[in-house]
């Protein structure tokens, strides 16, 4: 097995993985040794890797398996590196981006809960990145979930919430998407992690429209009264990124969003995601034991 440090990136969520260059397959210990660290600390971050494309598929295939890209059609800068792959970039050749969620600031949210089966993890390996601004933030559902007032965990115990999105959207629209046309999926909003048992909070600005079940104000006041919770500094890791860093971060667990940046700077990060291979689960008690009060 590799000799690795782990090294916490906050309080609140992440850690650092040192002594592994991703390149060079990793034996089983190590494997077994990186997703620990990822399930003890929900994202992991790898610096100052050098990696092509099918170093970064190679890395990602050792952890789970590799995902459709989904979203909307691929650009063909895209394409010509796999089905799979998402370029997260604001370049523009002849004017339209070579990529995909290209300027500024971007809502809360995990990737693809809209989704039957959403993606367990997202890994994004920076490229080029401006000088300042377009930090990704991540914050820590498990303690998101842990810290809600006992009256609230209540009244959302055993109830299930709407996510839905529009591709294009990089903030929430005034009231809510339009399902007939947005992918959209019922999820519970205590959810159980399959590997850890812990509980987490999955609902995000940017993709849970509504509180299945309850009258549309008292959805709406609850909806913002967690996303509020979940901004929270005291859960939430600003990462600044580097050239050479590759980042992945747990969807069942997480959310993430991404702070402005200078639109005449480059960005560019690789994005591949891996399917789950369990189902979604509701919490666990105290969550589901009030919802049969
Ligand atoms: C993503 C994403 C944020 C960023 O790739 O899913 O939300 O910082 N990216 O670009
Ligand atoms: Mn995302």
């Amino acid at each position: 097995m590799a000799n690795i440090e782990i090294i916490p990136l906050s309080d609140a969520i992440g850690a650092e993985i040192r002594g592994l260059d991703l390149r060079v397959p990793l034996d089983a210990a190590t494997v077994s040794a990186v997703e620990q660290a990822w399930y003890d600390h929900v994202i992991i971050l790898f610096r100052d890797q050098d990696l092509s494309y099918d170093h970064q598929k190679a890395f990602a295939s050792q952890l789970g398996e590799i995902a459709a890209r989904g979203g909307d059609s691929a650009t063909a800068q895209e394409k010509s590196l796999s089905e799979n792959v998402m370029l997260v970039s604001n370049i523009r050749e002849n004017g339209k981006p070579i990529g995909t969620l290209p300027d500024g600031e971007m809502m809360f949210h995990s990737d693809t809960p809209y989704m039957d089966n959403p993606r367990k993890a997202t890994l994004l390996y920076a490229i080029e990145v401006p000088s300042e601004g377009g930090d990704t933030l991540f914050s820590n559902s498990y303690k998101v979930a842990e810290t809600l007032p006992e009256e609230i965990k209540h009244r959302l115990a055993g109830r299930k919430a709407m996510q839905v999105y529009d591709y294009a959207a990089q903030f929430k629209p005034d009231g809510s998407y339009d399902r007939s046309v947005h992918p959209h999926c019922a999820q519970p909003i205590f959810r159980k992690h399959p590997e850890t048992g812990r509980t987490s909070l999955f609902v995000s600005e940017l993709m849970t429209d509504e509180i299945i079940g309850l009258p549309e104000d008292e959805s709406r006041d609850l909806l913002n009264f967690l996303f509020e919770h979940q901004r929270r500094d005291e859960f939430v890791y600003a990462h600044a990124w580097r050239p050479g860093d590759l980042l992945m971060w747990d969807n069942r667990c997480s959310v993430h969003a991404r702070t402005d940046f200078p639109s005449d700077q480059r960005r560019l990060l690789r994005r591949l995601t891996l399917y789950d291979e369990h189902p979604v689960m509701m919490g666990e008690p105290p969550y589901r034991e009030a919802a049969a009060q």
